[in-house]
């Protein structure tokens, strides 16, 4: 784990991540290419994640963006656990005005910890919720005969994969799809409306 904190960012954006970081590299090339720091004050500040081995902690310090890990198995219950990740999000947003972003992350979180990011705390889960909230959506949506599929950027709520609906994306499922096809048709859409989903956050609007 880094040990300083630096946040120069008004509105700091921490992004937890558990393996490849593929909607954490949108979203970090958005606030470059959008000129985030600029119009929002907002820039990335560091990326988190629950698995020391995650590829998309080496890809976020290549870009010279602060890393660290909180590995889950470390901790005795997962109260310990969210108390070590928030200490580790609230480094690099001390004063607490900026957005924490679920990409990828796969750990349950406790009502404790939602409530006190409250109304800053986002996600993208990977099906057209309310429907297949939870894990194997892929697989889901085409063994319900689901046309189609899609993803969903929403507010973090106390209960897994719920929560005010930001943003939405529609994929068609083809009858030659497996849940692997289908997951990258979604994973494209994916980067584009969690970049989308933020900077409208960050706008107001
Ligand atoms: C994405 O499909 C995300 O919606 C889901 O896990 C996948 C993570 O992909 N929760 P990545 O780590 O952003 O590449």
């Amino acid at each position: 784990m880094h040990a300083a904190a630096v946040s120069p960012a008004p509105r700091p954006l921490v992004i937890l991540i558990s393996g490849t970081g593929s909607n954490m590299q949108a979203i970090v090339r958005a606030a470059a290419c959008g000129r985030w720091a600029e119009r929002y004050g907002a820039a990335v500040a560091a990326v988190i994640s629950n698995r020391p081995a995650a590829a998309g902690l080496a890809w976020a310090s290549g870009q010279g963006i602060a890393t660290a890990a909180v590995d889950h198995t470390s901790y005795p219950s997962r109260e310990a656990f969210d108390a070590a990740l928030a200490a580790a999000i609230d480094r690099h947003d001390p004063d607490g005005r900026g957005l924490v972003i679920l990409a990828g992350f796969m750990r349950i979180l406790t009502p404790g910890f939602v409530q006190r990011y409250e109304g800053r705390i986002v996600n993208i889960h990977p099906s057209l919720l309310p429907a297949f909230p939870g894990l194997h959506t892929h697989r889901r949506a085409i063994e319900a005969g689901c046309r189609f599929a899609g993803a969903t950027v929403h507010r973090v709520t106390a209960e897994l994969d719920h929560g005010p609906i930001l943003e939405q994306a529609v994929v068609p499922i083809l009858p030659s799809d497996t849940p692997e096809t289908l997951a990258a048709r979604v994973l494209t859409q994916e980067h584009i409306i969690y970049p989308r989903a933020i900077e409208r956050l960050l706008r107001g609007a």
